[in-house]
């Protein structure tokens, strides 16, 4: 009888114990999982949303709509395969760019062998901007065709009428086919030689120069490469597609046609021959300014940046924005977009991304201030900073 009670008592003991251990474990598990209310931008740590996962939005830009920043970016999963897109674009949305609220996916890619987008494609760089004509959200980002590498080198456009999406995938293109740029030269008129058509170049560098291999020449009847790539719309509502191009040798800026759904035949290269990509872009005081990259894959490298009287240059190089220690890897980053910040005067933010190609879903995310130092502009490092940053301008 007495054996009996212990062996009931103990029973009961182990399950009270077993009980208490669970409630504590999803007590503490529920409190790691809480939202943080963030107050300030600590670059390269992990950044919480409102469940108290770290933001998936790599390679992203951001949208300012009545009020509240829509943060668009390439969904990561774990490990290297992360890389490649499993999920589609990640949508997340703030009033005050420190605490982002999950919307959920605004582009899905498809189990679709015919599509573009397929589940395992790469899908790089969304970028979305809001059509005041249309009253459409018009998102482009760079699509490449799932374990095809990177020689489709087209864009991805989808459209939506709301800015959390969903968006619909209305196709990808090669930019501009049968136009010139405006500022073609004599020699990309000239025939393409045969070993410039076959050949297909992988980037890093290039066996001669590129106006006399005719690169451009080369994609005049498809339409030219775009890689790495952003958007920009100017005061005037005209908006602009920037991309890599070229094998990534040059940048190209093109025109988006009236809906921003297509380009509109006028471009502009820029830095031919130079390797530039990961273009970010803004306007300040009536002149334009661009922070890229060099080509090093998941790599950082020291940043570049240029000014222009207009959009469609000339540009002059200003040298690495990066001036603080670890200025030649941009402070371990690659730049992504650079973001007005609304109602401040003179405010822009410098995004980028830190990647972690062995695992894609661990990429953090670099914001500074973009501070100037009378036309050139200048990004130091800061730990931990924020908005009033901006109050001295
Ligand atoms: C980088 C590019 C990224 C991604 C990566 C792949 O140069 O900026 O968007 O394409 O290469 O290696």
């Amino acid at each position: 009888m007495l054996d009996t009670v212990l062996i009931k008592m103990n029973t009961t003991n182990k399950n009270l114990v077993f009980n208490i251990l669970t409630i504590l474990l999803f007590g503490v598990n529920s409190i790691f999982a809480q939202s943080i209310k963030y107050s300030s931008f600590q670059p390269g740590e992990i950044w919480k949303d409102n469940n108290g996962i770290h933001i998936n939005a790599h390679g992203g830009g951001i949208l300012y709509q009545k009020g509240t920043y829509y943060w668009y970016g390439e969904h990561k999963i774990e490990g290297k395969a992360g890389n490649a897109a499993h999920v589609g674009v990640h949508c997340y949305s703030s009033k005050d760019l420190y605490n982002w609220k999950d919307e959920g996916i605004s582009l899905s890619v498809v189990n679709d062998t015919a599509s573009d987008i397929q589940k395992g494609c790469t899908l790089e760089r969304p970028k979305v901007i809001y059509n005041a004509k249309t009253k459409k959200y018009v998102m482009w980002f760079h699509i490449e065709k799932k374990g095809k590498g990177y020689k489709y080198a087209h864009s991805g456009v989808a459209v939506s009428a709301k800015p959390t999406g969903p968006f619909k995938f209305i196709g990808s293109v090669r930019s501009n086919p049968g136009h010139w740029p405006i500022n073609v030269l004599p020699i990309h008129k000239q025939p393409v030689s045969d070993y410039v058509k076959k050949t297909y170049f992988p980037g890093g560098g290039f066996p001669g120069n590129i106006d006399t291999l005719n690169i451009l020449g080369k994609f005049f009847d498809e339409g030219q490469m775009e890689r790495d790539m952003t958007l920009f719309v100017d005061d005037d509502g005209k908006a602009y597609h920037i991309y890599a191009s070229e094998y990534n040798a040059t940048l190209q800026i093109a025109q988006l046609s009236d809906d921003y759904t297509t380009h509109n035949g006028r471009y502009v290269r820029a830095f031919a021959g130079l390797f530039m990509e990961a273009p970010a872009i803004f306007k300040h005081n009536g002149l334009y300014y661009i922070i890229m990259s060099g080509t090093t894959g998941w790599l950082p490298n020291p940043g570049r940046a240029a000014v222009a009287p207009s959009i469609w240059g000339p540009w002059t190089e200003t040298g690495n924005p990066f001036v603080d220690a670890d200025l030649e890897t941009s402070y371990h980053s690659q730049s992504t977009y650079i973001l007005p910040v609304a109602g401040k005067k003179d405010a822009f933010i410098f995004m980028g991304d830190r990647w972690r190609p062995d695992n894609a879903i661990d990429g953090r995310y670099v914001w500074l201030p973009i501070e100037f130092e009378g036309d050139k502009m200048v990004l130091h490092w800061y730990e931990n900073w924020d908005l009033s940053k901006f109050n001295s301008n």
